[in-house]
């Protein structure tokens, strides 16, 4: 007997953007030893998702195919690896999946264990579909690249956070209020009042003269960058950092590291950082405990079925959503 199939999106080949996504059906994925089988509910996309398919992210990750996009899923587990214990057939589960094999638009995926967490049953499924890639990027670049406690202990920081009003960028407004934090966020004009309401202490439209230069309103000086926006040159950070300021760039771009480079090479004490995620199963449910605190909630931009697909990687790639893209199930 065939194995059971399951609809999925994937494409073929790098390039084509949302028309080089197919709807196919495929067999159902096996868990090995370590992985659990998600029946998935929600998906939430990031801009790594198309990056990948424009192969922009070559050769860092390289893609085998037919390839099915998409890391952050929600959904319940089924069937369970042999070497794994924390999860068994029936639990409401958020997880990663590897991008390297890739598989989350898709009705069944696997993940492995060590970056799966339970999801309690109060929060929806659309509300941690965003967590994994851009609630944990935001949490690493605030707690490990730049050292803010998020229990409010630890000297006060003045932050900017660009791009505030995107999947990343949301997400590290109210984290960063958690700790001892003054926040200045940049984005468009009619997200500001959004902004403000996830915690941001002064916000500043991008499309302005002082948006553009990141300065902030009361005249602060920035101790750290969350930099959520491609491109920006050393120079209009450098004049906004105290001291010690330091600038953690999500989006690295070979300029970016030849400043990374140099401030190292000469011992500047103002710094480029460029931060590449990691992903831990502890800091996941650490995001979704936030959640279902009430401390942490995501704002959804948009929500499409899988069989509309192609839409929400248009809008992803557009580059203007306002939050996360979920994809329903
Ligand atoms: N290094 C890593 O491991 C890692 C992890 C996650 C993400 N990333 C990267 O981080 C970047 C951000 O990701 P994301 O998911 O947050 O993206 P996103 O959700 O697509 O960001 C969209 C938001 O950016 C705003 N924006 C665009 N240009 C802006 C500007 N110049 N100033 C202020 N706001 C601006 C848009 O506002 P308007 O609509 O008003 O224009 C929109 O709300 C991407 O390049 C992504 O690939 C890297």
């Amino acid at each position: 007997m065939g194995k059971k199939l399951m609809h999925a999106v994937q494409y073929d080949s790098y390039g084509g953007g949302p028309a080089g996504l197919k709807h196919v059906e495929v067999p159902l994925p096996t868990p090995s030893k370590d992985e659990v089988l998600i029946k998935v509910e929600a998906a939430g996309l990031n801009p790594f998702d198309w990056k990948v398919q424009k192969r922009m992210l070559w050769p860092l990750f390289p893609c085998k195919f037919p390839y099915i996009p998409g890391t952050d899923i929600v959904g319940e587990v089924m069937e369970v690896g042999q070497g794994v214990r924390k999860f068994k057939p029936g639990d409401k589960v958020v997880a990663f999946v590897n991008p390297f094999s890739g598989g989350g638009l898709a009705e069944f995926a696997v993940a492995k264990e060590s970056i799966t967490a339970s999801r309690p049953s109060e929060s929806s499924a659309s509300e941690c579909a965003g967590l994994p890639v851009a609630g944990l990027t935001a949490l690493q670049a605030l707690t490990k690249s730049i050292g803010i406690k998020l229990d409010g202990s630890g000297e006060r920081k003045n932050i900017l956070v660009t791009a505030a009003s995107g999947g990343v960028g949301h997400y590290a407004v109210q984290l960063a209020k958690l700790g001892n934090t003054h926040v200045t966020a940049t984005c468009g004009a009619r997200n500001i009042e959004l902004v403000k309401s996830l915690g941001a202490d002064e916000v500043i439209d991008y499309k302005t003269p002082d948006g553009a230069a990141l300065k902030s309103p009361s005249g602060k000086k920035y101790d750290a960058v969350i930099h959520c926006v491609v491109g920006f040159p050393w120079s209009t950070f450098e004049p906004n950092l105290t001291m010690n300021g330091k600038v953690v760039d999500i989006s690295p771009s070979s300029a970016s590291m030849l400043t990374f480079a140099l401030k190292k090479l000469t011992f500047s004490k103002k710094q480029l950082v460029p931060l590449l995620l990691i992903p831990k199963g502890e800091d996941l449910q650490y995001l979704i405990d936030l959640v279902k605190e009430g401390k942490l909630k995501t704002v959804v931009d948009s929500k499409y079925p899988l069989t509309k697909a192609e839409d929400a990687w248009a809008k992803s790639i557009d580059g203007h959503a306002t939050g996360k893209i979920i994809i329903e199930f």
